[in-house]
């Protein structure tokens, strides 16, 4: 047994993977042996998704099927509609998901959901998918009093996503930059969901707890949550007057001791997330679509060379991607369960790459507490 400590797992490889790899050298994320940013420029989600669970891009007369079942089984049993219905109103969107999820299991047939086999991984995967989207549109709805929406699968996956959230058909150009936030948000190697998830996984314990439990990781401002707290940031920038004040703000916050959501990244360190580079790009294109947007993208400038230069750190996803959801009408809300909707597919797909070849996961700890004590002389045992 290795003695050696690295706080945060930092730099530990824990596992072997052919799902997707950060190569730092090339500057690219390698999902399956494509790169991660051509892939979210040249095909939809779905193909994305295809790849990760099924583990090859869909050819013509598969991607027919796949678009098939992820339409047809993009609805909720009515009974999981109730118990959204059910939730206190102040339950977050991310909490209402993580219940729905969880939920699920229990409308799954018994042998399937106990089957840890690839293919019957691959099934529950694509079902957990194709409901992801009604399920977060569809709590957070419910959340708030309004009424649920069946998902519109003649829009696509992405538009009929942004359909539900926004009860109206999208613009296309929003539905492709939806889409194209949802191929960035897929996969991402060894993220904290995707490692806690793996490690359910690794106890035999089904995908849809797996799920869950990456959902549960996924919610933390370390992680999916910065995605809501950045533009959270760029509304207040905004409201305080614009790129004028952003320098302000940011350095008011550094010298409280403040992280500011939205940059640093432990395996990126101090290089760019390829996918911020893409995102940043969108952003353009949105700018010159619309003035407010430009506001918005004039702050983000300013708010990325201060950070550059008080702490050397470049954005991450979350950065560009708040931005982006909140410029096409997406509530800040939303964002984290959108993140994770999209995540589904890369975790289940290492979900079926561990169990198709299991160890548990089980690690050790250095100790540093006490040692050789006993209960003091005539410590009664308690009544309960
Ligand atoms: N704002 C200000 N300072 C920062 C930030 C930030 N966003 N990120 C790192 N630092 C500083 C940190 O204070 C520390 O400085 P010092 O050495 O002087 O104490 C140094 O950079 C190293 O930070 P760390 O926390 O030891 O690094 P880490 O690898 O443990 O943290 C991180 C990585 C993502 C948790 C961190 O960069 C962070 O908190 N970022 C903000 C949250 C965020 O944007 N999360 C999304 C991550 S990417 C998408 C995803 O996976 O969901």
């Amino acid at each position: 047994m290795t003695e050696e400590y690295s706080p945060g797992l930092q730099d530990v490889v824990v596992a072997r993977t052919a799902v997707s790899y950060l190569d730092l050298q090339r500057e690219r994320i390698t999902v399956r042996g494509y790169d991660l940013i051509e892939l979210a420029r040249t095909v939809r989600f779905p193909d994305v998704a295809h790849l990760l669970i099924r583990g090859h891009l869909p050819d013509p007369q598969e991607q027919d099927a796949f678009c098939e079942v992820l339409g047809s089984r993009s609805g909720l049993p009515e009974g999981a509609i109730d118990v959204l219905r059910r939730l206190p109103r102040d339950t977050s969107a991310m909490d209402a998901l993580r219940t729905g999820l969880s939920l699920l299991a229990g409308w799954e047939d018994p042998h399937l959901l106990a089957d840890p086999s690839p293919e019957a991984n691959e099934r529950k995967a694509i079902g957990l998918l194709a409901r992801a989207p009604s399920l977060a549109a569809n709590g957070w709805r419910a959340i708030h009093g309004q009424p649920t929406l069946q998902p519109n699968p003649v829009l696509g996956f992405a538009g009929s996503f942004l359909w539900m959230i926004q009860g109206r058909a999208p613009d296309p150009e929003a539905a492709a930059t939806f889409d194209r936030v949802l191929t960035c948000y897929a996969e991402h190697e060894m993220a904290a969901s995707t490692f806690v998830a793996r490690v359910v996984a690794s106890t035999m314990a089904d995908l849809y707890g797996a799920v869950v439990a990456a959902c549960a990781a996924l919610k933390g401002p370390l992680h999916g949550g910065a995605n809501e707290a950045a533009a959270r940031m760029f509304a207040e920038i905004r409201m305080r007057g614009g790129a004028a004040t952003a320098e302000a703000f940011v350095m008011e916050r550094l010298w409280q001791g403040e992280r500011i959501m939205g940059f640093g990244h432990r395996v990126y360190v101090r290089r760019p997330d390829p996918r911020a580079v893409l995102m940043r790009e969108e952003l353009d294109a949105l700018a010159e679509r619309d003035p407010d947007a430009r506001m918005h993208v004039d702050a983000y400038e300013v708010v990325a060379e201060v950070m550059a230069r008080e702490k050397g750190l470049y954005p991450n996803a979350d950065l560009p991607i708040g931005l982006v959801l909140l410029l096409i009408g997406v509530p800040v809300e939303l964002f984290t369960p959108v993140f994770l909707c999209a995540r589904i597919a890369g975790v289940a797909a290492h979900v079926i790459e561990q169990q198709a070849d299991n160890r548990l996961y089980r690690p050790r700890v250095q100790y540093v507490g006490p040692d050789d004590l006993s209960p003091p002389d005539g410590f009664e045992p308690s009544r309960c």
